[in-house]
């Protein structure tokens, strides 16, 4: 059994959403597993592994992901830490775009003290309805596609795939 801290940077919710799944799945597989908010500001001093995911807005991700992981790099130092991006580009069929996709987690392994053990990009949602109008307009800019395009299986697969990587581990 693991100790492990899932935390993450959400504005519209949908990373929360992918957050808790992952946090149910290493649940079920038998860790101690915390979900919070990087606003809570967690303390990854408390556990033994580590995953970390953003949303993304206008071709980064959320500051608040990246500020945390500055923040708390002394504590992630020697930890297994997984990196996750939730964002739309990853559905586009421009080449350049998906490429852009593949890329966001690197934004928070690039302030990480030592590289990721673990790194995906989930597809996410867009609900213009619960947006504020400039937000549209930034969406629209980056051709975000309106709907729900979470893929659940791909979720679960990757926490199981921690799960299983971090009982070797150990
Ligand atoms: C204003 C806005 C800008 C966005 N910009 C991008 C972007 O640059 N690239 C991308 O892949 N997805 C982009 N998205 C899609 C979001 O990353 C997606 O909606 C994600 O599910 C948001 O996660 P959250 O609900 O946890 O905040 C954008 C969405 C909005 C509303």
């Amino acid at each position: 059994m693991t100790r492990m801290l899932v935390a993450f940077a959400t504005k519209g919710g949908t990373t929360q959403t992918i957050a808790e799944r992952i946090g149910a799945r290493l649940t079920e597989a038998g860790h101690q597993v915390t979900v919070v908010a990087v606003q809570d500001n967690p303390d990854p001093a408390a556990y033994e592994a580590v995953v970390v995911g953003s949303g993304v807005l206008n071709g980064s991700v959320y500051p608040a992901g990246g500020e945390w992981v500055i923040a708390r790099q002394g504590h992630l130092l020697g930890r297994p830490v997984g990196v996750f991006a939730v964002c739309l580009s990853a559905l586009s069929e421009d080449p350049e775009a998906r490429a852009a996709a593949l890329a966001y987690p690197d934004q928070l392994a690039a302030v990480l003290p030592e590289p990721p053990f673990a790194s995906i990009v989930f597809p996410g949602t867009y609900d213009p309805g619960s947006r504020t109008w400039w937000e549209r307009i930034v969406a629209r800019l980056n051709n975000a596609p309106k709907g729900d395009f979470r893929d659940w299986d791909k979720v679960d697969a990757w926490a199981r795939e921690l799960a299983d990587r971090l009982a070797v581990q150990r």
